[in-house]
């Protein structure tokens, strides 16, 4: 059988076994209860509570103004929801660069009061020491390398990173040091597929790519946007499988016509 049927909860070996079985890793996003409960069942590995929480959920034009008490909140809705999936839990904007022993302590927070497995953290040889405290106290760390959002005013767009040797032969090194450091996991994010296929190759710990192509060793989404909840935002990359945006204002307008008509309720609706 293969590794994630039968386990009954996914954990970082299991991602690790998966990896070196062949078995591509499924993650998507989730911020609430209800939805991960579904995606838990729908049989997601990982469930990333991601700051992407600050647009999908807020509305916020970046992932920069989320604090760490608003991750809080989210990632213990979907801890729990979550009967199986491994649960990853951004650490927000300013809880953990350029100060190791913040960074420790967001994590830390994060796990005490949330019950999450793990943090997920962007950047690499910037945040070296970061993630190598965050390791000492036990708690699993993923990687972020590419485009990292939290960065958007430093690179000034959204597209695709490493395009160029130099920044392409940083993201390999940053991927082996985050690999030799002990991270679980990384993800890649908005990379030429043929170097997020060298890179996953390279190492031992699983990669999880969006908009990297096909040769990283799982895939991620934001739930939001591949349910097409969210419908102003169309990558390349993004694979839509419903149209609910579409659906709920269809189901959303019904239901204010059938108030306005006085259609609802009808006899067996009421008391
Ligand atoms: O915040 C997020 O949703 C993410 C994914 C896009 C990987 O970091």
């Amino acid at each position: 059988m293969s590794v994630h049927k039968s386990a009954k909860r996914i954990t970082t070996q299991v991602l690790a076994e998966m990896k070196a079985n062949g078995e591509p890793i499924a993650m998507l996003t989730a911020y609430d209860y209800s939805m991960a409960t579904i995606v838990d069942q729908a049989g997601v590995d990982v469930i990333l509570v991601g700051d992407s929480a600050s647009n999908v959920m807020a509305g916020h034009e970046t992932t920069l103004p989320i604090t760490l008490d608003h991750m809080i909140y989210h990632a213990s809705s979907v801890v729990r929801a979550a009967k199986r999936a491994l649960v990853v839990v951004d650490l927000p904007f300013g809880t953990y660069q350029g100060n190791s022993k913040e960074a420790l302590n967001s994590a830390i927070r994060i796990m005490k009061e949330s019950g999450a497995h793990a943090v997920k953290l962007e950047g690499g040889h910037e945040v070296k020491e970061s993630i190598e405290r965050i390791l000492t106290a036990g708690i699993p760390v993923m990687g972020h390398l590419g485009l990292t959002p939290q960065s958007i005013y430093k690179f000034g767009t959204y597209s695709v990173r490493a395009k160029e040797e130099m920044e392409a032969k940083q993201l390999l090194e940053d991927t082996k040091m985050l690999n030799a450091i002990g991270c679980f996991s990384i993800v890649f994010e908005k990379i030429p597929a043929n170097l997020a296929k060298e890179a996953s190759a390279s190492i031992a710990c699983p990669t999880i790519g969006i908009g990297a192509g096909n040769g990283c060793d799982g895939q991620v989404l934001v739930l939001h946007d591949m349910l097409g909840i969210t419908q102003e935002f169309s990558p390349r990359f993004l694979r839509r499988y419903l149209d609910m945006g579409q659906q709920m204002n269809d189901a959303i307008q019904h239901y204010v016509q059938d108030v306005r008509t006085r259609d609802f309720p009808n006899d067996d609706e009421q008391y």
